[in-house]
């Protein structure tokens, strides 16, 4: 890539929460980030829908807690006026209403005001109609209705944000409540009144939970910003956050940084040991790929370890070569011993998306030539269904606008993918990408043959059942993930 990678400078992410038989009956909430895919769900056996509306807003909050403008989408007024507008006066007058009582839901509201007020990015709130068609809304709402259900049918546990149980204790449909004992002695610890500075959710651990992101540490720092108007801009409405000089120092910062690439450092760690000395090796491309290149620069550099590297970026082979690591083109060897790469989202079926380094052309060349193909990823990375990471597809520079005429046409929402400086990204191989919008694949071997079969197609991200192993970045230690489908 010539250009710098495309950074995303607004996250958006939609949040939505649903009770079934609102009120008085299982909740959930959901939020998914509609650029990455990462999403997260939870939910209790009673609820209302505005309190499932309140933990989305507020989890989604605390899983962007960076310098990035967040953008909320949700379908519920309740929880944007909450957040933004209502708040203001609510603050002004000690948490009471008009009628001089309490704010219904004030522990939670109160959370997402610290989130907001504590962000070092901007965060506005857009509301979008629900059940319209807008496919994120949907998949949102799939996610909270999901575990709704779940709770309901006993397949997974109830989770929820701490200020969710406290709301839920506080409100009429405390009543057959399924609480966790040790979510009650928490909810008891939570000072009453007091702007909440927790960030832990009452996580149970259970096998396989898709996109659900690191727990993260808890952050504490002084009030060096302060949501101080709430405005309607162009359909979003804004809760800004004005320094008052500094906002957040580096350490916060990086401390909430870290937890997502700690886990990408440990799944690099840990498929650096899959790397003997001989082997011819296939070095993929992204951050996660780079903790990788630096254990085996380490393993080169003190242990001499001795291999012969071929990597899917010219990013890559610098990164090798600064180590010492012999780098040699494709063509310079036969079939490679191992490739490790990294990915953008993989399904149970171990199909996965890749491409967002934009490098995917080198990618798939090297992991067809490849005996074992491994990927690292964080357990974001994991998905029921691929598709909410935007699907990148190679196209040569000729002709590329009619390529992108023709994905429209096809209802494929292509974008064609630009840098920081706003030009037009180039490929080591001097093409483009476009990026499909897509939200979700429901056959991805169609998909594939129909984006291979375009002219003025390079190649595409879609990387069907090719993978043998998945090493997957969780907490407390990476968990592999081998196909059965490719024994
Ligand atoms: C580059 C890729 C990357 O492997 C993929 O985007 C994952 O990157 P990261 O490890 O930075 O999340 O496909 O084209």
């Amino acid at each position: 890539m010539t250009a710098a990678n495309s950074k995303q400078y607004t996250d958006i992410v939609s949040t939505d929460g649903s009770a079934l038989r609102n009120p008085n009956g299982p909740m959930g909430w959901g939020w998914i980030n509609h650029a990455t895919g990462a999403h997260d769900a939870g939910g209790a056996n009673n609820g209302t829908n505005q309190i499932g509306e309140l933990c989305a807003v507020l989890e989604a909050l605390r899983h962007h807690h960076d310098s990035a403008h967040l953008l909320i989408e949700s379908d519920s007024q309740y929880a944007i006026n909450c957040s933004s507008i209502w708040i203001q006066g609510w603050k002004r007058n000690d948490w009471k209403n008009s009628q001089k009582k309490l704010v219904k839901n004030v522990a939670l509201i109160k959370a997402i005001d610290w989130e907001i007020t504590n962000r070092p990015g901007t965060v506005s709130f857009k509301w979008v109609k629900g059940h319209a068609g807008n496919k994120f809304n949907e998949i949102v709402d799939k996610l909270a209705h999901g575990y709704s259900s779940a709770v309901e049918a006993g397949t997974k546990p109830a989770r929820m944000p701490l200020e969710g149980w406290q709301a839920l204790l506080d409100s009429p449909y405390r009543q057959g409540l399924a609480v966790p004992p040790e979510v009650l002695r928490q909810v008891a610890a939570l000072k009453p009144n007091k702007t909440t500075r927790t960030t832990a959710s009452v996580r149970h651990s259970y096998a396989h939970q898709p996109g659900s992101q690191s727990s993260r540490s808890s952050i504490t720092g002084s009030d060096q910003c302060s949501v101080r108007s709430a405005a309607t801009l162009k359909g979003e409405t804004v809760a800004r956050c004005w320094t008052q000089g500094g906002i957040m120092d580096d350490a916060i910062r990086n401390e909430v940084r870290t937890a997502q690439d700690v886990l990408k450092k440990e799944a690099g760690i840990a498929a650096a040991e899959l790397v003997k000395p001989g082997m011819t090796v296939g070095l993929g491309t992204g951050s996660t790929v780079r903790y990788l290149v630096d254990e085996l620069g380490r393993r080169h550099q003190e242990e001499g370890l001795d291999i012969i590297g071929v990597t899917t970026s010219r990013r890559t082979s610098r990164q090798a070569q600064s180590y010492g690591i012999r780098i040699v083109g494709i063509d310079d060897v036969g079939r490679l011993d191992l490739t490790i790469d990294g990915a953008d989202q993989v399904d149970a079926n171990f199909n996965g998306i890749k491409g967002g380094g934009a490098a995917l052309l080198w990618e798939k060349i090297v992991a067809v030539n490849s005996d074992h193909y491994v990927w690292i990823v964080d357990r974001s990375k994991l998905c029921d269904e691929i598709g909410a990471f935007p699907l990148p597809v190679e196209v040569v520079p000729f002709g590329a606008r009619h390529v992108v005429s023709h994905f429209r046409e096809r209802g494929y929402e292509p974008v064609l993918r630009t840098g920081e400086d706003g030009m037009l990204i180039h490929t080591d191989e001097n093409n483009y990408i476009v990026d499909l919008h897509l939200g979700h694949i429901d056959h991805p071997s169609e998909l594939a043959q129909d984006l291979i079969s375009t002219v003025g197609v390079v190649e595409h991200g879609l990387f069907l059942n090719m993978v043998d192993e998945v090493i997957v970045g969780n907490p407390g230690r990476p968990t592999v993930l081998v196909n059965p489908f490719k024994r």
